[in-house]
């Protein structure tokens, strides 16, 4: 499967969501990225269940929900219901993983679980079967528009190569500071999907910005990356 884009909503103007979320969609969105931010967990808060069910009546593509808070299961319930099609958790938010992954898929959603940049992937072994996606924070989480951490890389091989170790199913999705320089190098690395931000919509055109960024996703694939 080709690499995935899904353009983060944080980064784009409130004051017309709608069409702006439509005009990237039409562009080839693959899907989109929401943040949910509580104000502990990470020091940001964004927005909650009441705009992911909003854009949810609009959008046609998948939404993948990347929660950023405490205690992340006493919602779980409340996103799937606003429309989540991807529920990922934090790794370090989370008590009981294994109980969480089972909560979300029996909630209809696949289930994804997050690693901040200083969270090593053997925190993963355990769990990695029963996972959908692992999110590899390039960033530490809390905001848009941050400079991609190199030593995202390496991780992101690292895990690339266990999971084929474990014939598992989990896809990988970098989350931070992908733009037009950073997407071949992560691609390069293995990752599958791609979160943007500030490079798509929080462009002053946002279409022309995805578009620039499918290109190089694009071209970087079809001189072959080693693997789909
Ligand atoms: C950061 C969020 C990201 C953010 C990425 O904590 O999890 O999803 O939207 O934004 P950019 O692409 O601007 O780094
Ligand atoms: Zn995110």
């Amino acid at each position: 499967m080709s690499v995935q884009i899904a353009p983060s909503v944080i980064s784009a103007d409130f004051l017309n969501l709608g069409a702006s979320l439509g005009a990237v969609e039409r562009a080839g969105a693959d899907m989109f990225h929401f943040d949910v931010m509580d104000g502990q967990f990470v020091p940001n808060i964004t927005m909650g269940p009441l705009v992911l069910s909003a854009i949810k009546r609009q959008l046609k593509v998948p939404i993948d929900v990347h929660l950023m808070i405490v205690d992340p299961d006493r919602y779980l319930g409340d996103f799937a219901k606003a429309g989540a099609d991807i529920l990922i958790v934090h790794q370090e938010a989370v008590t009981h993983l294994h109980r969480t992954v089972a909560q979300i898929h029996s909630l209809g959603c696949q289930a994804g679980v997050a690693l901040n940049p200083a969270t090593p992937i053997a925190m993963l072994e355990d769990i990695l079967e029963e996972l959908d996606t692992v999110l590899v924070m390039s960033v530490n989480p809390g905001f848009g528009g941050q400079t991609f951490i190199p030593r995202s890389e390496s991780k992101i091989a690292a895990l690339r190569a266990m999971i084929a170790r474990r014939g598992a199913r989990a896809r990988i999705e970098v989350d931070g500071g992908i733009d037009p320089d950073t997407a071949p190098r992560v691609i390069a690395a293995g990752a599958q999907i791609l979160v943007a931000g500030a490079a798509v919509l929080g462009q002053p055109d946002p279409v022309a910005a995805f578009e620039r960024l499918r290109a190089v996703t694009t071209a970087v694939g079809s001189v072959g990356r080693v693997g789909s």
